[in-house]
């Protein structure tokens, strides 16, 4: 979604932040702007499109010199809400006097009643979005002080925002605040900048603070100085980032996807580094803090979450019921915010979320929180707000995913639930011989993963036969179930084909009917419960003329000789099978988007961190 970058230092501001704005591309916007200072004045240029456009009209209306001698400024993609994708909308927003600039992530939730009062006192608005009120509201409250008229402006306000506010009469600050949007500081060497998200300002500086809810903070170029709302200061730490810009970089791929894609061996093996104990068939996960006689008592399990963590969380529920014998649910996160969910204090939520920053499953867990069940997080940004909230969980450590579809955490989830499932397990119903087969298994899933994907080539063949559908379904039973479903959100994110998964068994209850020569099947026919059921329902579908697809598992002749379209992949356990499905899946709908020229890392509308409920 929207992606915030600012920069005080000693030149070359403009280079900064259209760089940063660059790295935040990922995310999904729009529009775009940036206001920097340079010759004593504060220059505003904002563009309909891409980063690029921006970067021709500053290029165009400011010389190079003026632009090398720009010392600070903020900058803004922005992924519209209020008000439709036009310059006019797009961030920084100036208030009332033409003095103060700002951009802003996140909803302000009163900003109609707030624009009506300041109209009231003779305010003109020029856009329609929430965030020029807020503009306006701390050019009121400004009396030369700016942090202290951001901090009296945020008192009047209800919604979520992470911002960044700056203006010439001080050129040599930003102020910078969050409530429940991300934002953290780059402390660099004589200089400091600010991001929503590291990837923009990795190139420049590891060392970073991580803002919390209800921060406000004078960002300058040889410090920071954070407070409260209050304006008492508070003790931020600063972290240091263990990876570097090359994670955030294609790395000799045609796509982020397809990097990420092919880096799911090492990525699932950083993600079980340290956590298999093989002699005694258990799994290692510090981060949840729970001592054995806690986890023996956990009797009820939810997992939250949104889209391709859904899918990864419907992954891992069969593994927990089946291996440690705790009823569990998974829910989509906003579904269980809403509905009053009965919990209790021997019912452990678990969040799952790539990016820890999603609305609906950050208030999932704060609706538990409030309940008194005991909460975790299954996340891959480390720091993240979900993270930090639940206080207790597994990070995935799969690394920087800067493509916007989910691939190399999807694959990091289920393998971290497998590893909940042996750690629950072997405190109740699992023998030590199990577990250390379970172990085995989890261990050899990289190498497994290198064998998928060694098979591109033959899956981009595969992909011929779907790039002129218009629409397909995608089938599976049991643990396959969700990665049906994963397998169509795939495609349909970035191929633009329309896509269900559907359980096998569903199919004939009333989709059998769209059946036709024109709408292919892909069939997920592994070696697991279920297969044989499911090959029934692929001759439903053959006896209707749908070109079907099948993965199945090497040596399955009866799968090849009904299928001919059929992509084999190595034997597994039935809990890691999912993974393999998957990574040929994701491989799958990556050749058709790209057969249809699709924009496989910025599919239209979609944004990498759904901030907004
Ligand atoms: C799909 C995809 C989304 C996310 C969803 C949740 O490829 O990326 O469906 O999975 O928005 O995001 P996180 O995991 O960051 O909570």
């Amino acid at each position: 979604m929207c992606g915030i970058v600012g920069y005080v230092g000693q030149a070359d501001a403009c280079e900064v932040l259209l760089n940063g704005l660059r790295r935040l591309e990922y995310r999904g916007y729009d529009s775009a702007g940036l206001a920097f200072f340079a010759d004593g004045a504060v220059q505003v240029v904002r563009s309909v499109g891409k980063v690029a456009q921006l970067a021709e009209r500053v290029a165009a209306e400011w010389p190079a010199a003026v632009r090398a001698r720009a010392t600070a400024g903020i900058a803004h993609t922005r992924w519209a809400t209020h008000g439709a994708p036009t310059e006019m909308n797009a961030h920084p927003h100036a208030d009332e006097s033409g003095r103060i600039f700002l951009v802003h992530n996140g909803i302000i939730e009163n900003y109609a009643s707030l624009r009506r009062q300041m109209e009231g006192r003779g305010h003109h608005f020029l856009s329609q979005t929430d965030t020029e009120v807020l503009a306006h509201l701390v050019g009121e409250c400004y009396r030369g002080h700016l942090f202290e008229a951001v901090a009296q402006a945020l008192k009047h306000v209800e919604g979520t925002y992470g911002i960044a506010v700056f203006t010439a009469e001080h050129p040599g600050e930003i102020v910078v605040a969050r409530n429940g949007s991300p934002l953290l500081i780059g402390v660099g060497t004589g200089a400091t900048l600010v991001a929503s998200d590291a990837s923009a300002i990795i190139s420049h500086t590891r060392q970073v603070i991580y803002l919390q809810d209800g921060d406000v903070a004078v960002v300058r170029a040889d410090g920071v100085d954070v407070r409260n709302l209050d304006q008492i200061p508070v003790d931020r730490a600063v972290s240091h980032i263990d990876w570097d810009d090359t994670a955030v970089e294609k790395g000799g791929h045609a796509h982020f996807m397809l990097k990420e894609i092919f880096e799911q061996p090492e990525s699932l093996q950083n993600t079980i580094r340290g956590r298999v104990d093989l002699r005694a068939g258990c799994a290692l996960l510090a981060g949840l803090n729970l001592t054995p006689r806690e986890m023996a008592e956990v009797n009820r399990l939810v997992l939250v979450a949104c889209g391709t963590s859904l899918y990864a969380g419907m992954t891992g529920q069969y593994a927990i019921e089946d291996l440690a014998g705790i009823p569990t649910d998974t829910e989509q996160a906003a579904e269980f915010r809403y509905r009053n969910p009965i919990l209790g204090p021997d019912s452990m939520v678990v969040a799952v979320s790539q990016s820890g920053e999603t609305a609906d499953t950050l208030a999932a867990v704060r609706e538990a929180q409030r309940k008194g069940a005991l909460v975790a997080g299954v996340c891959n940004v480390v720091g993240s707000t979900i993270a930090r909230e639940a206080g207790r969980g597994v990070y995935l450590h799969a690394g920087p995913e800067i493509g916007v579809a989910s691939t190399k955490a999807f694959t990091s989830q289920v393998l971290v639930l497998l590893l909940l499932a042996l750690a629950l397990g072997r405190g109740r119903r699992l023998s030590r011989e199990e577990g250390i087969k379970l172990c085995q298994e989890i261990n050899a899933v990289p190498a497994l993963v290198q064998r998928v994907l060694a098979q591109d080539g033959a899956i981009a063949a595969l992909a011929g036969k779907l790039v002129a559908a218009q629409s397909a379904f995608f089938i599976g039973r049991g643990v396959l179930y969700p990665a049906a479903m994963e397998g169509a959100l795939k495609l349909k994110e970035i191929s633009y084909i329309h896509a269900e998964g559907y359980h096998a068994a569903e199919l004939k209850h009333g989709p059998i009917a769209l059946l036709d020569a024109q709408t292919p099947v892909v069939a997920l026919l592994l070696d697991v419960p279920g297969r044989d059921k499911t090959m029934g329902n692929v001759q439903e579908c053959l006896a209707r003329h749908a070109p079907v697809i099948a993965i199945a598992t090497e040596g399955d002749t009866e799968v090849a000789a009904l299928v001919p379209d059929c992509l084999l992949v190595p034997r597994t356990g039935t809990y890691t099978a999912p993974i393999l499905a998957v990574v040929a899946l994701q491989l799958l709908a990556y050749h058709v988007a790209r057969l249809r020229g699709c924009p496989i890392d910025q599919p239209r509308n979609l944004a990498k961190s759904v901030t907004v409920e």
